[in-house]
């Protein structure tokens, strides 16, 4: 995660942003940022990277890129607004024992945000549309030999795939099927049986509740309906819900704020009393 040091909404790269310029509070953000931070604190080690000035989206780590056995394929951002941030992921990933793979810049590629595994690992499932070019899969298909699945996203509001798109750890799968084409639908259908699939309705689509963190048994999202609370308890999980509209001004919540890294690298946990010292500096 990347504390919200310098966050705010300054320039337009997705409809969410727009009207939203100037309006966010750092103040708010920080504290709700925190609050997320110790909710995951909870259930994993949480590893940070120092944000710089000028990098406002920084904090969405979700697009520094993806990892997956000690392998980074970094990202290659389509907006020269966030291209500043590949240098600062690149050092994070090789200082924290990473193997990085570029992706070349002619083919935009935003980590995370827009390709996700399925819950055993074998099928990457890759958004494009609006910021990953299709032409990316092909290398994520190699470094990882694993199958790569597009999935078109056609609605501006869900522009990255983990906003419409989350693949649960019990098999199951969060979506907003509006967000997807035709041929997509078919793809995701195919793969998940109708009692895996959890469809949202719209105000949860647009409280983006499929910017789900999954750990185990457990989901941290912003806030969400009654209804969808209830019926992912009854498919037992543990849901926590942390207020994240700060961020939702950028076109972001839970997960985008976080990158999913798996162990045994060397990243230093850093204490939270020295962590609420940082922020208070702010
Ligand atoms: N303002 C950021 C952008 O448009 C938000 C990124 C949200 N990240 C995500 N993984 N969906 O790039």
């Amino acid at each position: 995660m990347c504390p919200p040091k310098v966050y705010e909404v300054s320039y337009v790269i997705n409809p969410w942003m727009e009207g939203n310029l100037g309006h966010s509070s750092r103040q708010r953000a920080m504290h709700q940022w925190w609050t997320l931070y110790r909710a995951l604190s909870a259930m994993a080690d949480v590893c940070l990277v120092e944000p710089r000035a000028g990098l406002p989206d920084m904090v969405f780590t979700a697009n520094a890129g993806l990892a997956k056995d000690g392998v980074v394929a970094l990202s290659s951002f389509s907006y020269p607004q966030r291209q500043g941030e590949e240098q600062l992921f690149r050092n994070w990933f090789l200082e924290a024992g990473y193997r990085v793979i570029d992706i070349p810049r002619q083919t935009p590629f935003e980590g995370e945000g827009d390709a996700l595994f399925s819950a055993d690992g074998a099928r990457l499932w890759a958004g494009y549309g609006f910021r990953t070019a299709p032409s990316s899969h092909r290398a994520l298909q190699e470094i990882w030999n694993v199958e790569v699945v597009g999935l078109h996203l056609i609605d501006p509001r869900f522009y990255h795939l983990d906003t419409c798109f989350a693949p649960l750890e019990d098999g199951s799968l969060l979506y907003v099927p509006a967000a997807f084409d035709q041929a997509s639908l078919q793809r995701i259908e195919a793969y998940y049986p109708a009692e895996c699939r959890i469809a949202v309705s719209e105000p949860d689509a647009l409280a983006f509740a499929c910017n789900a963190v999954n750990l185990g048994r457990s989901i941290v999202l912003n806030r969400i309906s009654a209804e969808l609370e209830q019926e992912l308890q009854r498919r037992g999980f543990q849901v926590t819900q942390v207020e994240l509209d700060e961020f939702l001004k950028a076109g972001g919540a839970a997960k985008c704020l976080v990158m999913k890294l798996t162990p045994s690298l060397h990243c230093e946990t850093i204490s939270g009393k020295e962590l609420s010292r940082q922020l208070l500096e702010v």
